[in-house]
């Protein structure tokens, strides 16, 4: 019984929801976008990542102190190397009620190393550039380039090798897991998929990484329902890890938790992004969820991005009205 067992992370282990709960839980955009097996095969052979050595050093320093000075020096060293840049990339969906133009002229860049902040209210457009950003949709104009190439001129076959180096993790953690696999069959899915390794090495992988986010390894062939929110989470972001990519695209993954469990996870986020040298997009609606983990943030509204700038000076000085206004909305993981 899953409450028998024992628990490393301070999120508690839960009974399984109902029914109900379950439907509520996942929408079926999320459940379409990042179960299907065709998203998780849309991929055939392994890259070789540019920072892999300056990230195994990142995995091998021990003191916080060391791995904040290696983050540093990777983000200095890699200041000019920009991993993945929308260029005046615009948006327009078709509806019956007309045209919606949800992404408008919009120009951002994730360097490696780098957490970009994206911030803004419901509908202003932050989960279409996600999926612009990762090459999931075709923009309207402009362009989004990774690691130098277009994504909109790339035949399939080599978006295909390009996916496994961009990475999702979703707001809702439940609707995001296979149901019927274990922890560690979700996390050793991508692998098999990619015809990464044997399955004794895929099984020793995923347990490392099941290790790496919280997740007791114990628990490791429970299934997603027996775990509370924060923990199906951490084994999304397991899952979101095994590829190894450049870039992981986090849209609202602290939404739909408590906020004493959003506070862990934005720790754990910070946590692998130190350790790891990862180049993250974190979206959310709320300014203060992006403030302790971005390098800079970019405020979006009505489709276009109103300000960006590093963290700091946007809390301090913030140069947009808008962003004033997201300030002054109050939440409570910034008082902890
Ligand atoms: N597939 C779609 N078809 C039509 N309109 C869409 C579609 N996806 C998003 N939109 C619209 O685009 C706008 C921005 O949506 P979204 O990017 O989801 O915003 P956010 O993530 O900031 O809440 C909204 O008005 C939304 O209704
Ligand atoms: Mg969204």
């Amino acid at each position: 019984m899953p409450d028998e067992l024992p628990h490393t992370s301070s999120d508690e282990l839960v009974p399984a929801p109902s029914s109900d709960e379950l439907t509520r839980a996942s929408s079926p955009r999320e459940l379409t976008r990042a179960s299907s097996p065709d998203e998780l095969a849309d991929a055939a052979s392994r890259d070789e990542h540019v920072h892999a050595s300056a990230r195994d050093q990142l995995t091998h320093a021990s003191s916080p102190r060391e791995l904040a000075s290696s983050r540093d020096e990777l983000v200095r060293a890699s200041s000019a190397g920009e991993l993945v840049c929308a260029e005046s990339v615009t948006k327009v969906f078709r509806t019956r009620a007309g045209e919606v133009r949800a992404v408008d002229d919009v120009s951002l860049t994730v360097h490696r190393g780098e957490t970009l902040g994206l911030v803004g209210e419901s509908g202003s457009g932050k989960s279409t550039v996600a999926r612009l950003m990762m090459g999931l949709q075709p923009c309207t104009s402009g362009r989004v380039v990774f690691d130098g190439k277009d994504l909109g001129r790339l035949p399939a076959r080599e978006l295909r090798v390009l996916r496994p180096r961009m990475q999702m993790v979703f707001q809702n953690p439940y609707g995001s897991l296979l149901p019927h696999f274990s922890a560690i069959g979700n996390v050793m899915e991508p692998l098999r998929l990619h015809d990464r390794g044997d399955k004794a090495s895929r099984r020793t992988r995923a347990l490392e990484l099941l290790d790496l986010v919280g997740i007791n390894t114990h628990n490791a062939e429970l299934y997603p329902r027996q775990f509370s929110g924060g923990q199906q989470q951490r084994i999304a972001i397991a899952r979101a890890l095994a590829l190894e990519p450049d870039l992981l695209v986090c849209d609202e993954p602290t939404s739909s938790l408590d906020v004493s469990i959003q506070a862990q996870i934005l720790e754990l986020f910070t946590d692998l992004r130190n350790r790891l040298g990862l180049s993250m997009l974190f979206i959310s609606h709320n300014l203060a969820v992006v403030e302790r983990l971005a390098d800079r943030v970019a405020v979006m509204n009505k489709g276009r991005v109103v300000e960006e700038s590093p963290t700091e000076a946007l809390f301090h000085a913030p140069k947009d009205n808008y962003t004033r206004q997201l300030l002054s909305a109050v939440l409570p993981v910034r008082q902890q």
